[in-house]
């Protein structure tokens, strides 16, 4: 995967229908994703839970784009070479979810995954100085992770554009994930994102047999930026 900054757009399937994953998948790909979304929860990291490697195993034949997977949960190096075995792309794991993040971050490269560290609202950029040599990515939350549909967060914004300071010419993608629309897409693309999630507003109004929404969603995201 050559590196580039231009936005891409990563739909998460927390907001997709959890009975038909693979035609959720295709259909959004089909519309334009760049990535797809994946995100983990364990109940514990966070107050939710979704579903595990084996949920994600059994959509990769269904993304041809890249396999993009949010892991919130504590701990995480027991799962990563489940995770490689599903097939992930990019495995991310939280700065708050154990005190060896360098090690983690290790173990996801050695496991042949592109390494991705992501923050909270409430975790300061610096947080991950210490680790910017190890990762193709850092997710910056504009909301509390947990749910989809939350309002984003802007005290996240001025954490980019600090973030985009840092990593200056390394190839490290800012991703931003929680509360992406229309309206708030251009401020994270402004501070310095290039990387941008998108559950509730992307799916909001359609289904894989109405697919054309996802399209029209994606379009409204992508328009912001022009
Ligand atoms: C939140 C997840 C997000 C979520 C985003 O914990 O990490 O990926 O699905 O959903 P929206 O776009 O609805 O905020
Ligand atoms: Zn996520």
């Amino acid at each position: 995967m050559p590196f580039d900054r231009s936005p891409k757009i990563a739909p998460s399937i927390l907001s997709a229908d959890f009975a038909d994953f693979g035609r959720e998948c295709r259909a959004v790909q089909e519309q334009g994703a760049d990535w797809i979304h994946v995100d983990v929860m364990d109940g514990h990291f966070v107050p939710n839970l979704t579903f595990g490697p084996a949920m994600a195993k059994a959509i990769r034949p269904h993304v041809k784009t890249v396999m993009d997977v949010h892991l919130m949960i504590a701990p995480v190096d027991p799962y990563i070479d489940a995770f490689a075995e599903a097939g992930a792309d990019i495995l991310t794991a939280h700065v708050e979810a154990g005190p060896h993040i360098h090690r983690t971050l290790q173990a996801i490269r050695a496991a042949g995954m592109r390494p991705g560290v992501a923050i909270n609202p409430g975790t300061p950029v610096e947080a991950v100085e210490g680790v910017l040599d190890l990762v193709d990515l850092v997710l910056v939350m504009t909301v509390n992770p947990g749910f989809g549909g939350q309002k984003f967060i802007s005290s996240a914004l001025s954490k980019v554009r600090r973030l985009r300071e840092m990593i200056g010419a390394q190839e490290i993608h800012i991703e931003v994930d929680g509360g992406i629309d229309a309206t708030t897409a251009p401020l994270a693309r402004d501070a310095g994102a290039d990387v941008f999630v998108a559950g509730s507003a992307l799916f909001k109004g359609g289904s894989v047999d109405r697919p054309e929404v996802y399209g029209a969603n994606m379009k409204a995201i992508r328009d912001s930026w022009a």
